[in-house]
């Protein structure tokens, strides 16, 4: 193994690791599936189809596989990673695990900067897969910490800081690409709305750039954990905007507003409280047969409510969503009676709020959540 100094000129050993280290990231994507696109109808909303496109099929099991190629492809095209270095980022969990997924592929050593409070399945998964877990008890020191990292010389992947850019928008079979795709036999091709969370922002930036490229008419909506960074920020266009409440649901309702979210691409912001969000989340074990987590049931929630909408105007067309991360990570919190007791989370009023949505298509929030 030849270790590049940073500032010496790259050897041809350098040069070929780096080609080495892409053509292997090429081979993945290539023996990769693209995943499904699950569809759901429901009798109280006709002529409205749901599609939710089933991510945690992915091998290191969420949307975040698609983003940890991308920032590995991006960080060797950089010329930013070398042979033998080790690799650093801040995630909430499922960007950690793809991390280390990919730092095993490409044989080096990587350090997810998480918060404690993170989910102990993820933490396990990250270890599981030969990652360390740098754990820090304030979630809004991780990205600092992983800067410290970086600064003793790791490769800083970054996702908060490069999500937005480092996935090609316009295609390359983008997560956006692959929905359209995907739904060109459908009755309604062009879904009048796609709903998704935004952590660092990235998946709202490539969904929402894609559906200007193409010319659709199909709107963005980003749902968001009642009281999030985004929300507030989106409505008054602030980029200094801090959420106002903590939230469970781990991936999305970020404290304060990355660089990746782009306000204008958002046609909508839906808040949503997190016992909808847990409820919804079992709500899609119980429809599809398969653990989700907690923003996937967000997202449900999102559409529910858009649908709603579009059932009061008498419209008719598609709603698609995210199904984000694999529940079985969350089988000690959002999917454990004990826990949710713990934190205050009441599914029973929810729970029958959803039923009666998907029966009847109204939309009747608990009077007391
Ligand atoms: C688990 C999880 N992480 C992260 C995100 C956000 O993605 P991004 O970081 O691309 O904004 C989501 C989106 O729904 C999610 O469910």
């Amino acid at each position: 193994m030849t270790v590049t100094p940073p500032g010496a000129e790259p050897t041809e050993g350098a040069r070929a690791w780096n080609q080495q280290a892409i053509a292997r990231l090429e081979r993945e994507a290539a023996r990769s599936a693209d995943t499904h696109l699950l569809h759901l109808s429901f009798a109280g909303f006709p002529g409205i189809d749901f599609y939710f496109k089933d991510e945690a099929a992915h091998a290191s099991g969420s949307l975040k596989h698609r983003l940890a190629r991308s920032l590995y492809l991006y960080a060797l095209c950089n010329g930013r990673l070398r042979e033998g270095q080790a690799v650093v980022d801040a995630s909430s969990g499922s960007t950690a695990i793809s991390e280390a997924w990919f730092a095993g592929l490409l044989g080096l050593s990587f350090t997810a900067v998480m918060p404690a409070c993170t989910s102990p399945a993820k933490i396990r998964d990250v270890r599981a897969l030969g990652g360390h877990c740098d754990l820090v008890a304030n979630p809004a020191r991780v990205h600092a910490r992983a800067l410290e990292h970086a600064a003793g010389g790791a490769c800083h992947l970054d996702q908060f800081g490069l999500a937005e850019r480092a996935t090609d928008w316009r295609g390359n079979n983008n997560i956006a690409e692959s929905i359209v795709g995907q739904m060109r036999l459908e009755a309604y091709p062009e879904p009048r709305w796609i709903v998704c969370g935004a952590g660092t922002g990235g998946t709202s930036a490539t969904i929402g750039r894609y559906l200007r490229y193409r010319r659709l008419g199909t709107r963005m909506c980003v749902a968001e954990p009642r009281g999030g960074a985004y929300a507030e920020g989106w409505r008054r266009r602030d980029r200094d905007a801090r959420a106002t409440r903590p939230t469970l649901i781990e991936g999305i309702g970020r404290p304060a507003v990355e660089p990746g979210f782009l306000f204008e691409i958002a046609d909508r912001v839906c808040e949503i409280d997190d016992a909808a969000s847990i409820s919804a989340a079992w709500l899609l074990e119980s429809l599809l047969g398969r653990r989700y987590g907690g923003s996937s049931g967000t997202n449900l929630i999102a559409c529910l409510q858009l649908a709603a909408e579009m059932r009061e105007r008498a419209e008719t067309g598609s709603i698609v969503t995210l199904l984000c991360d694999r529940g079985e990570r969350y089988a000690e919190t959002l999917f454990d009676a004990d826990w949710l007791g713990a934190h205050g989370i009441a599914l029973g009023p929810w729970r029958d709020t959803l039923r009666l949505a998907i029966d009847s298509g109204e939309w009747k929030p608990p009077e007391d959540p």
